[in-house]
């Protein structure tokens, strides 16, 4: 290793590479009460700034929030899923919020955590001109998020442990948000909304009802590739792009 580098460049290149624990000189004492899951750190809503913050589970807080900006505030303080210590940002959403199609990803990577904006990297790119090609793009009429807020160290996968931490909040958003139909893209998003473990060819291309007790009714799901896995493998797009139209169609047909 180039030993001029400065070590905050030695640093950032472990966690690049997925380095997300260190063994220091000194013994932790895990068995301490852990760290408060709620660090306020912009307005939150009343009932979550009366919680004793090593109370506030991201159920507790998810469930408390009435508007989606009072869940972007609640998803920004909270510190109970390990990634945050990694990310440089939060990525809580883009698009618009009336939007009647909500698009839910994996994890934000490399660009989304530098502009906290999720699909704003190549995937992404892929992922707008799709959308585009059947109508819906999100300066107008689609909102997108992902099963995680924060990007997992080296790109990897987020573990069931971190999606289950960041799960509550992923439910009220979809709650919030209220969207006619509901894409899931990408095997981690659908195994985890739809709580459903077969692979992602399975699942795609079927309606499934999204249902949890906040909506007024179940919601029209569809699961898709992953922009980035329609990359690798170009030959799937054609069954990505049939999704698509079936979204648009159902769409078209809840109007
Ligand atoms: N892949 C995702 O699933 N989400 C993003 O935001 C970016 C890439």
């Amino acid at each position: 290793m180039d030993t001029s580098l400065p070590l905050s460049a030695v640093l950032r290149w472990h966690v690049d590479v997925g380095v997300d624990e260190t063994i220091g000189d000194a013994p932790i004492d895990r068995y301490q009460p852990a760290k408060p899951a709620l660090t306020p750190s912009a307005p939150v809503p009343p009932v979550l700034a009366s919680m004793p913050a090593t109370a506030a589970s991201s159920a507790h807080l998810a469930q408390a929030c009435t508007t989606i900006d009072q869940l972007r505030v609640a998803v920004e303080g909270y510190d109970g899923c390990a990634l945050k210590t990694f990310a440089s940002r939060t990525v809580f959403a883009d698009g618009m919020p009336t939007a009647r199609v909500m698009i839910v990803g994996e994890a934000p990577g490399e660009d989304e955590d530098r502009q906290g904006k999720p699909f704003v990297g190549v995937s992404g790119r892929l992922l707008d001109r799709m959308l585009a090609s059947v109508g819906l793009t999100r300066a107008t009429n689609t909102y997108i998020s992902n099963v995680v807020f924060w990007r997992p160290p080296g790109n990897r996968k987020p573990t069931a442990e971190e999606v289950a931490q960041c799960l509550p909040f992923v439910q009220r958003h979809i709650e919030l948000i209220d969207p006619a139909v509901l894409v899931l893209v990408g095997g981690a998003s659908a195994t985890a909304l739809l709580a459903n473990a077969q692979g992602i060819t399975r699942l795609r291309g079927k309606w499934f009802d999204y249902e949890t007790p906040g909506l007024s009714r179940p919601v029209p799901t569809m699961a898709t590739f992953h922009p980035a896995y329609l990359l690798r493998s170009p030959q799937q797009k054609r069954l990505a792009w049939r999704d698509l139209i079936a979204v648009k169609e159902r769409l078209d047909a809840a109007h």
